[in-house]
């Protein structure tokens, strides 16, 4: 820090304006302007800096001939000092308007100069500029969120939960807070635990998402419920994963599934308005079975074309499958070299799959077949085309989805390596589906039972409850994902409301009522005083906003992430507590650390 440098008091002076509001319609007029130092350029007899807040920039002017004494204190600012002009708005010469800039018609011609901070050297570029670590920028978080690109997503952030807010409360929602130490909640990932001091041993778990409170609210009575609210996991993070992160948490009671997707499209095209995304209802649908036979994944990307199915075409030619059938898969605008080819296929061949990929063989040795595959593909010769196939019996246990999932996999290791060239996955093309129908149960391989694919509070198809018993992979729930570009952005389900179904449930699982009502009793307790028919959702909010902001990561849309290793590098969280502290909550490290 500058020892000779005297700092002025902020005293009564109010500012008269944000930087980034002056425009043409001010000149002449006398502003008060406050803010940092974003750029400094010192010329000799006039010094112009660019002040910014988090409204814009503005160009404010030192002129040595107009005011010595002010242009003499101003030879002292540095980027990040914080300081107030007063002084009066000039049209700028024709030849020095800034058209990248909203203010760059005008500038200020300060005759008064308040220095209300100095700063350090910032620790990195103020400029947009993707060479800065990710761990600098968290580091010093509270500097990196002044960079305009930061400033943008915090503020459209801001815009979006007033948008989601409006339009719930608009459609007749309340919003009610549920608590945040609780007791273990069934989304499956681990709960993050605080411990008791007044109940030594004994530990709360901060909630993975309010499931239960917003079904306890239903069987109370306040149909329509919303909240915006943190939710806790202790799982592996990811660029779309954070331990802390906000859901928009829905329910209703008396829905129809379509009433829920109703609701949740008007929310959408609200929060993307706010985004200058104009779209419209109703959002395509897919039922799962639909999804996985064109897509191969759970969370299609409509931005890749389908998977076409070309089975009979190849009947009696010799490529026997094993009675799965053969997909043609098409990625537009893409040339492949034959190296290139060779990898893709060694990907395909690695899950499983038997790949044909060279076309023009095929074409020699069956070209009626192969001028259809291309009429039913619409693939063209500028496009790749590869056919795979399953050449082993099938195993897992939904063996009929085998050749879908691996092909699936393949058609998107295409999209992603070669974007560069096709460009399908541009991030500013947002394709919404919803996907239906998901199956009840998924096998867990580890523990070698059952789970609940969705949470064990879903309803299953009325019709398929006999299945529960008899062949549980193929039990249908009413469970419901929103999916946007390949994102899954929401998920939600029509909830069980009758205390046996909840039961078979909870045994198709293997969790025994022991267990149940020692982790939901009261949720238990509570469908059988009355609980209605009822049935909700939770979307991303943390994804929601990062694909509106054109982002590629959550942690850019949220003002204080973790790592993926979970820390916070800025205040060095978790961290080690005295000894003192454990003593007051009966704890004893076992680790050494
Ligand atoms: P689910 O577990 O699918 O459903 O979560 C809903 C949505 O929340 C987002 N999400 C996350 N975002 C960032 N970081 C995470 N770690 C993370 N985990 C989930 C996803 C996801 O689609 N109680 C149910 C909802 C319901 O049935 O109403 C639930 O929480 O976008």
């Amino acid at each position: 820090m500058s020892e000779a440098l005297t700092l002025d008091f902020l005293g009564d002076l109010k500012r008269t304006h944000d930087c980034g509001a002056i425009r043409l319609a001010h000149e002449g007029q006398r502003v008060l302007l406050m803010g940092w130092i974003h750029r400094r350029r010192d010329l000799g007899a006039l010094i112009f800096i660019h002040l910014r807040d988090r409204a814009g920039v503005s160009q404010c002017v030192f002129r040595i001939e107009e005011n010595a004494q002010v242009h003499s204190r101003a030879e002292d600012l540095r980027p990040e000092f914080v300081i107030a002009v007063e002084g009066v708005v000039e049209k700028r010469s024709a030849d020095t308007i800034n058209p990248a800039i909203p203010t760059g018609e005008v500038e200020v011609v300060v005759d008064k100069l308040w220095i209300l901070n100095e700063s350090k050297p910032a620790p990195f570029p103020m400029d947009d500029d993707n060479t800065i670590s990710e761990e600098a920028r968290l580091k010093y978080r509270f500097v990196d969120l002044r960079r305009p690109r930061m400033q943008h997503n915090i503020m459209l952030r801001s815009k979006i939960a007033l948008a989601a807010r409006k339009a719930m409360y608009d459609s007749g929602f309340l919003e009610i807070e549920t608590p945040f130490m609780t007791k273990s909640t069934p989304e499956g990932s681990r709960d993050f635990l605080v411990p008791s001091r007044m109940s030594l041993g004994s530990f709360y778990a901060l909630p993975q998402s309010p499931q239960i409170f917003k079904q306890l609210l239903m069987v109370s009575g306040f149909d329509k419920y919303f909240q915006i609210v943190r939710c806790f996991r202790d799982e592996d993070l990811r660029a779309d994963r954070q331990p802390e992160f906000t859901q928009i948490d829905i329910e209703m009671s008396f829905p129809q599934q379509e009433t829920i997707f109703e609701t949740v499209e008007k929310l959408v095209i609200a929060i993307f308005a706010e985004a200058d995304y104009n779209i419209t209802a109703p959002f395509l649908r897919l039922n799962y079975k639909q999804a996985i036979e064109q897509y191969g994944i759970d969370k299609p990307d409509l931005r890749v074309p389908p998977m076409v199915d070309v089975t009979e075409l190849f009947a009696g030619q010799g490529l026997g499958t094993e009675g799965l059938p053969m997909l043609a898969i098409t990625i537009p605008r893409l040339q492949l070299s034959r190296k290139e080819r060779d990898d893709v296929k060694a990907f395909g061949v690695e899950k499983g799959l038997r790949v044909l990929d060279d076309l023009k063989r095929l074409e020699r040795d069956m070209p009626e077949v192969m001028a259809e595959v291309k009429r039913r593909t619409g693939a063209t010769d500028e496009d790749t085309l590869m056919i795979a196939a399953w050449p082993s019996e099938p195993t897992g246990h939904r063996p009929e989805e085998t050749v879908y999932l691996a092909a699936g996999q393949l058609r998107l290791h295409m999209a992603q390596k070669f974007n560069d060239r096709h460009k399908l996955l541009d991030p500013k093309d947002l394709r919404l589906l919803w996907v239906t129908d998901f199956p009840m149960f998924e096998w867990d391989a580890e523990e070698e039972r059952w789970q609940a694919a969705h949470h064990p509070f879903t309803s299953p198809f009325e019709e398929d409850i006999p299945l529960l018993e008899t062949n549980p992979a193929h039990v249908r729930s009413k469970a419901y994902d929103l999916v946007i570009s390949g994102v899954e952005i929401a998920s939600g389900s029509i909830r069980i409301h009758r205390r046996d179904v909840q039961s078979k449930i909870f045994s198709a699982i293997g969790f025994s009522m022991d267990e149940a009502k020692n982790r939901f009793g009261f949720l238990l307790d509570a469908l059988e005083y009355g609980a209605p028919p009822h049935g909700g959702i939770a979307l991303g909010f943390d994804r929601l906003v990062m694909m509106l902001a054109g982002e590629i990561s959550i942690r850019d849309v949220i003002p204080f992430p973790k790592t993926s290793k979970g820390t916070d590098l800025m205040c060095e969280a978790p961290s080690r507590v005295p000894d003192k502290n454990l003593r007051e909550l009966g704890i004893q490290l076992r680790v050494k650390t």
